[in-house]
């Protein structure tokens, strides 16, 4: 029996994921067997979980059952011939390892289950914990030796055919020319942290924007706090408001602006969360900018 025709075909909506394609590799009474697998994902970091999930009665789960090892071998955008067999064939039906010029086996380093060389990687993982969901079986492994090749590319799969990963998405962040000084400050902040993340309050009053002077620099920016994880943002910057003297009503809704800010070949990425605000009356805390001598008040 031909399991592919066993495997439900996907409805329409179901085809729309975009998954990779892996080959696990397995052994069992019929000797070593080799079988592709969209539905594989890494679950933990430490340790290093992998989960699968096979249909029952494939000739994988039966030999992975028995071993309690497996190999993921994650394919490169030369494997799809070995996708098609792995996937089209059951080890029950044939000694899919053996066809001839479509799998080079390689030999593991922790497990005795054999591996498949050309994969972006190359994961040997041991059975922790196998449990039924839905019409699959999932199959925990923790790797216990893991490698993976830069030169290869993954294998994409969507709606029923294989893709590669030809362009990166330039994010769309908005780039702002500072000076010298502004990018200072913001990296300094930002302790080498990739995206600084900050919330602010915009108090604007005709073309005219509240700002205050950094004691510490002396340097001028609307009030802003850098975020803290698991902490409220608007409480946060409220209480920084307070502290500061500032009689400001912070507004609920926030609004992202995702900034590059740029001084020649520098760079330092800012998600900025930005409320705005009223205030009753001027503090001395702050004064008033020119909307247009500012640069990044400018842009948000
Ligand atoms: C691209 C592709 C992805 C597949 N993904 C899965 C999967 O995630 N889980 C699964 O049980 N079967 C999947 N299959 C089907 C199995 O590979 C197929 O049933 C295979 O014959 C099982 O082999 P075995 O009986 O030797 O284990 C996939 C097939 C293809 C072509």
């Amino acid at each position: 029996m031909n399991r592919i025709l066993t495997r439900k075909v996907p409805s329409k909506a179901e085809r729309y994921f975009s998954t990779g394609v892996s080959m696990i590799t397995s052994r069992g009474t019929k000797g070593p067997n080799i079988m592709a697998a969209e539905w594989v994902i890494q679950i933990s970091y430490n340790p290093i979980l992998i989960a699968i999930f096979i249909q029952s009665g494939s000739q994988t789960l039966k030999n992975i059952e028995k071993t309690k090892e497996f190999g993921v071998n994650v394919a490169s955008t030369d494997q799809t011939t070995a996708i098609n067999v792995a996937g089209g064939y059951s080890g029950s039906e044939i000694d899919k390892l053996k066809i001839k010029n479509v799998f080079k086996i390689i030999k593991s380093r922790k497990i005795k289950t054999v591996m498949i060389s050309g994969c972006t990687i190359n994961a040997e993982c041991k059975l922790v914990r196998k449990e039924k969901i839905g019409d699959h079986i999932m199959l925990v492994g923790k790797v216990v030796y893991i490698k993976h090749n830069d030169v290869k590319s993954p294998l994409i799969y969507h709606k029923g055919r294989y893709f590669s990963l030809n362009s990166m998405i330039v994010q769309d962040r908005k780039e702002i020319i500072v000076s010298k000084e502004t990018l200072e400050f913001f990296t300094r902040l930002s302790c080498g942290r990739f995206v600084l993340k900050c919330t602010g309050v915009l108090v604007k009053f005709r073309h005219k924007i509240m700002v205050i002077k950094w004691s510490t620099t002396g340097f001028e920016t609307i009030p802003f706090i850098t975020s803290q994880t698991g902490k409220n943002q608007r409480d946060l910057l409220i209480k920084f408001l307070n502290k500061t003297g500032l009689d400001i009503q912070v507004n609920t809704e926030p609004i992202m602006k995702r900034l590059i800010l740029r001084n020649k070949n520098k760079i330092q990425r800012i998600n900025f969360v930005l409320f705005s605000g009223k205030s009753k009356k001027l503090s001395q805390a702050a004064t008033w900018k020119s909307i247009h001598m500012d640069v990044i008040a400018n842009s948000i």
